[in-house]
């Protein structure tokens, strides 16, 4: 619920404000109490009521909604172009109440041949016992997507892209036609695009999800998640399930959340161009057998990226020449990629997908090939990152 008193800044400006613009003031006008000009953190749990049912501002239980939370969830709700944003304790918290809210035991999903382990987890691991049945299918294949729609059952077309961590590419527009047309829904996982590179919603998706732990906080130093929606019923049902599991962020994280997204447009700007350059890079290397990243005109799912994204995103992952055990060393041997799990902040990351981040995919249709290495490019000096990736792969 929002302060209804103080309208949200980019709402008083005419023209719809530029993307940076809205990361730095939509739901983020000065604390009417203070002037703060960033929001306060609301440590508390709940308020004080001016007679019974006597709310200021609507706020009434934090768990409900707190205003930290609320500048958090507006300000998400702007850059993806949506009307409700709802802002969660992970990113898999966000995900468990989108599915509870929109699925029931009987229904049918589609879900992407590559997708975040844990994702895939969610469903093959809790859902189905729940009796959700899943069938994974090629996303980049529309006609594949369309032959695994269950007509009355599938209730959900689930669609992650750029993909994790392959990097596919899926076609947004083509899979909302099919999605509405079998009267489900499109989820687009946007975590790896961000709203500055892509916005599902626009082009017809109903969710987007993310985990705002990656690019949208930016700093690893927050886990969060995020659904957003441009139906207001849907946004209410989503807010209800939000309040009634209870899986929120706190104010915090919210705060904490809010702070990476104002320079989420800058940091985007450089991940693009600095994973660019290592792409080339890995292109023209003789130890590596095959680049992935979306940027690359020989990536098959390049023209849809061209068509869909404003650029291709800071993700890139390789298959070492020599096997698993040379890709395990490179990951070993890098100095200034820190070997660790997560992505999208600052500073570069890598990871051995089939031993750390998707290692629950293991022996599972989504098993990713042993020879894969994901590199997270941060926002570090270009020719620190290569010369380090060079040193690793020698
Ligand atoms: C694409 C994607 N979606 C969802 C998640 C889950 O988010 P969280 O770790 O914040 O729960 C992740 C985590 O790595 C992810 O990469």
């Amino acid at each position: 619920m929002s302060d209804q008193s103080d309208p949200p800044a980019h709402d008083k400006i005419v023209v719809r404000p530029g993307f940076d613009t809205l990361a730095i003031h939509a739901g983020q006008e000065a604390d009417r109490a203070t002037g703060s000009v960033v929001p306060p953190i609301y440590a508390t749990s709940t308020y004080k009521q001016d007679g019974v049912g006597g709310l200021r501002g609507g706020y009434e239980y934090s768990r409900t909604s707190n205003p930290t939370r609320t500048a958090l969830e507006q300000c998400l709700a702007a850059l993806e172009q949506g009307r409700r944003g709802l802002a969660f304790a992970s990113g898999m918290a966000a995900e468990d109440s989108l599915l509870r809210a929109v699925t029931k035991p009987g229904d049918h999903v589609v879900i992407p041949d590559d997708a975040y382990g844990g994702t895939y987890r969610l469903f093959s691991k809790v859902y189905e016992r729940w009796g959700l049945a899943y069938t994974h299918v090629k996303i980049s294949d529309i006609e594949a997507v369309r032959a695994a729609v269950r007509p009355g059952e599938t209730t959900v077309i689930w669609v992650e892209t750029p993909t994790n961590p392959l990097l596919g590419i899926a076609d947004i527009a083509a899979l909302a036609q099919a999605a509405h047309e079998a009267d489900a829904l499109l989820v687009v996982d946007n975590t790896f695009a961000t709203p500055y590179l892509q916005q599902p919603l626009a082009l017809g998706a109903d969710v987007v999800v993310h985990s705002t732990t990656k690019y949208i906080g930016g700093h690893s130093d927050v886990i969060g998640g995020a659904l957003v929606t441009g139906d207001d019923q849907l946004g209410e049902l989503l807010a209800f399930h939000q309040n009634a599991l209870g899986g929120v962020a706190g104010a915090f994280d919210a705060w904490l959340t809010l702070r990476g997204a104002r320079t989420l447009g800058v940091r985007m700007d450089r991940h693009c161009r600095n994973a660019e350059l290592l792409a080339q890079m890995l292109l023209a290397h003789p130890k590596v057998a095959e680049v992935l990243y979306p940027g690359l005109p020989a990536h098959p799912g390049y023209e849809v990226a061209v068509k869909q994204m404003r650029a291709f995103g800071g993700m890139v992952s390789f298959r070492h020449r020599d096997g698993e055990a040379a890709a395990v060393e490179v990951c070993n041997r890098a100095k200034l990629f820190t070997l660790a799990e997560s992505l999208g902040a600052v500073e570069s990351l890598i990871e051995h997908p089939g031993r750390m981040t998707h290692a629950s995919a293991v022996g599972s249709p989504l098993e990713v090939p042993g020879d894969l290495v994901r590199l997270s490019v941060g926002i570090e000096s270009v020719e620190d990152l290569i010369a380090d990736l060079e040193q690793a792969l020698q």
